[in-house]
C-alpha cells in the first residue's frame, strides 16, 4: 500500500532553544532561506506523501500561517510587480495537504503519534520529527519507503553514533538470525531501547526522526505505559509491536543534523549555505575575514 500521509510532531516547546524559542515555534527558525520544518515537508513531498498532519499546540498556529495562502502579502507583492518572492510564497502554500490536530496535553511522542490516529485511518503512515534534517542526494524518507516496498515491515531511519551518545536516542536491536538486504543498510530487527547507556545498549545504530509504521502501531500506543521520564514513548510502542510483526531498520545515507539545538542549527545552516550557489562563497570569504580579524 502506497504511503500518502506524513505525520509531523510540531507540539513541543523547544526548551533547547530559549530564549530564541520564546515567542517563534522552533520548527520556524530559518535555516538560510527556509523556516526549518519546510526542510522536513519538502523531503516528504519529494518521497511521493499528499498529506501532511501536524500535531500541534496552542503556541504553533504561525507554522499553519506558513504553508497558507496571505492574501494581503499576495496582493502586495503583485502590485510591486515583485514576481519571485510571489512565486516563493506561493509555491508554499501550494505545496502539500495540510492537516492539523491540538494535542492539548503534552504526554510524549508516543501520544502525539496517538493523537493522529483518526486523521490517519486504517493505513500504513510516516512520521517524520522536523528537529531532525536530513541533507543526501535522495531523500531519506524515499529511502524508508524503498525498504518498506522490499520488505512489507515497519521501518526505522537509523544511522551510528558512538558509545557515548547512545543516551540521546532510541537504540535499535538488531536480530541477527535474519539476513540484512540492500548491502547491510535494511536490518531486520528485535527491537528498539529508549536512550540506554552504552553498558545496555543493544548495538550502535540510533532511530532518527524518520518512521514507516503501519496502522497497527495506534493499539500498541494505546496500551502502552508511561515510560522514560512519564512520557509515552514511541519507542516502547514499536518495540511491542517488533514482537508481533516484522520491524525493520534503514540505515540512510543522508547526513543529519539535530536543528532543535543551538550547534546543531548552525551546522545545518553551514551545510546549506556552502552548498548553494551565491551563499557558497559568501561563507567562505566571511570565515577567512574572521579567522584574519582573529588571528
Ligand atoms: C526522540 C525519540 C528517540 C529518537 C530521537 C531522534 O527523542 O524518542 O527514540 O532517537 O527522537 O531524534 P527526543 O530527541 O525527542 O528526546
Amino acid at each position: 500500500m502506497k504511503i500518502r500521509t506524513a505525520v509531523l510532531p510540531v507540539a513541543g516547546w523547544g526548551t533547547r532553544f530559549l530564549p530564541a524559542t520564546k515567542a517563534v515555534p522552533k520548527e520556524l527558525l530559518p535555516i538560510v532561506d527556509r523556516p526549518a520544518i519546510q526542510y522536513a515537508i519538502e523531503e516528504a513531498v519529494a518521497s511521493g506523501i499528499e498529506r501532511v498532519i501536524l500535531v500541534t499546540s496552542e503556541h504553533k498556529r504561525a507554522i499553519e500561517d506558513h504553508f497558507d495562502i496571505s492574501a494581503d502579502l499576495e496582493a502586495i507583492l503583485e502590485q510591486r510587480g515583485d514576481i519571485e518572492h510571489l512565486r516563493a510564497v506561493r509555491a508554499v502554500a501550494d505545496m502539500v495537504h495540510l492537516v492539523t490536530i491540538r494535542q492539548k496535553e503534552q504526554l510524549g511522542l508516543g501520544h502525539a503519534v496517538l493523537m493522529a490516529r483518526d486523521a490517519v485511518g486504517h493505513e500504513p503512515f510516516a512520521v517524520m520529527l522536523p528537529d531532525d534534517l536530513i541533507f543526501g542526494a535522495t531523500p531519506a524518507l524515499a529511502e524508508l519507503m524503498e525498504a518498506y516496498v522490499a520488505t512489507q515491515a515497519s521501518v526505522l531511519g537509523v544511522m551510528r553514533v558512538a558509545p557515548s551518545e547512545t543516551h540521546r536516542y532510541g537504540i535499535v536491536d538488531p536480530d541477527t538470525t535474519l539476513p540484512t538486504s540492500d548491502q547491510g543498510r535494511t536490518i531486520p530487527l528485535r527491537g528498539v531501547v529508549e536512550k540506554p547507556d552504552a553498558a545496555h545498549a543493544p548495538s550502535a545504530l540510533a532511530v532518527v526522526g524518520r518512521y514507516i509504521l503501519g496502522p497497527k502501531i495506534f493499539e500498541r500506543l494505546e496500551q502502552t505505559p508511561h515510560g522514560l521520564n512519564g512520557e509515552i514513548q514511541l519507542t516502547d510502542a514499536i518495540h511491542t509491536l517488533a514482537q508481533e510483526q516484522p520491524v525493520v531498520a534503514r540505515h540512510f545515507s543522508g547526513t543529519r543534523y539535530d536543528v532543535g539545538s543551538p550547534e546543531g542549527w548552525l551546522r545545518a545552516n553551514l551545510h546549506v549555505a556552502l552548498d548553494h550557489p551565491v551563499y557558497g562563497p559568501v561563507v567562505r570569504g566571511a570565515v577567512a575575514a574572521e579567522n584574519e580579524r582573529l588571528t
